[in-house]
């Protein structure tokens, strides 16, 4: 099948590298004339595992190709899919500008009978706008159809490939059809495809993210419980987890989450609520939770010091939002940063991959190591932001004769704290009672 894709961002490139993968004829295009330079001597934009691979499978096998040329991409294509961004305007809600600047410039090439797929996440009711944004353009009759993507940044081709499920909203039976013949390499036994209404299609995009974002901020919410009433959030996660009915995913405390998307979904879904009179009570309480818990390893910190950061040099272990990305946007790593900047202390970071992003943003404000161990240099304090793999078991001793003092603030509770105590470090957590001896201990100890 020729399929088309508007937009090689990040859901663009991985769901038509994808598509070419099971034998389509897959072409994207991108306004970005850079991009698409890029892509076409044999570069990937994006950090995702094994993307580069499988882009330069496929375009050495004629499948997949780039291009900024409207009228050569959507002739012929039987699926158009927009898969371009939607950031979030000044009230949070989200911005619709590329989405139709792609609507109206496909319009003129559009096949008869072509089915045009929107993925990107937009609010309810934003397919019907994109059909009245090609009809007046064009009298050529097309499909519309809804397909949200629930790929994540680090497994996206994993979960691209073996989904739970597809959901699609459609008018028109044979809509969903065509969008089925591609899917179909991809549902293993049991995992369903589900087609629905538009807006239905729309509403599940919205509703898992929330849903997935409530979790995270409930958990969070109770490890800073736990913290107050010496309570232990890793026992108290494993003891609601085995309750078939809450299950164990997505109970991970930690320092809020970042992304493009939970945070953005949130709001988008809390202003379109808003906007039908609808008081959105649990997702402003989500947000705002969230943007609460990005402070708690500085307050953690603030606190530990009593207050005077100023010339203390702390490490950073981790700056993307989460592992397997350089995805450095709504990082709660940055907000960490600003507010010890802010406070007079010296910063010293380290990422496996994401450094150039946040250089882009700090500039010379703080210090790049390019190992982790090189961050704690000197260090007053270590926090970690990020649970990459490459931090899970370091060298403790070696880390201890590096720093200036033995202290860890753990923002993903990777270590144990018995053992942390035992190893000669204060080790504090995310909703754990803090482990080891404050520095005023240890310093009293060594006299
Ligand atoms: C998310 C959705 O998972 C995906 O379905 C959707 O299509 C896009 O948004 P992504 O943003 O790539 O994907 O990341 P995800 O792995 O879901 O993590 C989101 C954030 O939640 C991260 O900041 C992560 O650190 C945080 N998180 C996740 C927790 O704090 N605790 C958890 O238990 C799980």
């Amino acid at each position: 099948m020729k399929v088309t894709m508007i937009g090689t961002g990040y859901v663009g490139l991985v769901t038509g590298t994808c598509f070419a993968e099971s034998g389509n004829d897959v072409t994207c295009l991108d306004v970005d004339q850079k991009k698409v330079d890029l892509l076409n001597s044999g570069g990937v934009p994006i950090y995702e595992p094994g993307l580069t691979e499988l882009v330069k499978r496929n375009a050495a096998a004629g499948r997949l190709e780039f291009s900024t040329n409207y009228a050569e991409a959507i002739e012929g294509a039987k699926c158009v899919f927009i898969c371009v961004g939607t950031p979030q305007d000044d009230s949070g809600a989200a911005d619709l500008k590329y989405v139709q600047s792609a609507a109206e410039s496909m319009a003129p090439y559009l096949e008869p009978g072509a089915v045009v797929v929107c993925k990107s996440t937009v609010p309810v009711g934003t397919n019907r706008k994109v059909r009245g944004w090609i009809e007046a353009k064009t009298d050529t009759k097309f499909y519309s159809a809804s397909n949200p993507e629930f790929l994540k940044e680090g497994a996206a081709i994993d979960d691209f490939t073996k989904p739970d499920r597809v959901v699609v909203g459609v008018d028109d039976e044979d809509a969903a059809d065509v969008v089925h013949e591609l899917y179909k390499p991809f549902l293993r036994t049991e995992k369903p495809f589900i087609a629905m209404g538009i807006e239905s299609a729309e509403m599940v995009k919205y509703a898992a993210n929330c849903m997935l974002a409530t979790k995270i901020s409930f958990i969070n919410e109770m490890a800073n419980i736990c913290e107050q009433v010496n309570a232990d959030i890793n026992d108290v996660r494993k003891g609601i987890g085995h309750d078939a009915r809450i299950g164990f995913s997505f109970l991970f405390p930690g320092v809020g989450y970042g992304g493009s998307c939970f945070p953005k979904d949130v709001r988008a879904l809390a202003s379109l609520a808003a906007e039908h009179g609808i008081e959105p009570r649990i997702l402003r309480t989500v947000d705002e939770t969230n943007n609460q818990q990005k402070n708690v390893l500085f307050n953690k910190i603030n606190t530990y010091f009593d207050g005077d950061l100023n010339g203390k040099t702390i490490a950073i272990w981790g700056l993307s939002f989460k592992p397997r990305t350089d995805d450095i946007r709504e990082a709660p790593s940055l907000v960490l940063i600003n507010s010890l900047l802010e406070a007079g202390a010296v910063v010293q970071v380290s990422d496996p991959v994401a450094i150039e992003n946040v250089q882009a943003e700090l500039g010379d404000r703080v210090t790049y190591c390019e190992h982790h161990y090189d961050a704690c240099a000197n260090a007053d304090a270590l926090a970690i932001v990020t649970e990459w793999n490459e931090f899970r078991t370091p060298d403790f001793d070696y880390i201890k004769l590096k720093m200036k003092a033995p202290v860890i603030f753990d923002g993903r509770n990777l270590y144990d704290c018995k053992k942390m105590a035992r190893r000669g470090f204060y080790y504090a957590g995310i909703g754990l009672s803090p482990a080891g001896a404050s520095q005023e201990t240890v310093g009293a100890a060594g006299e």
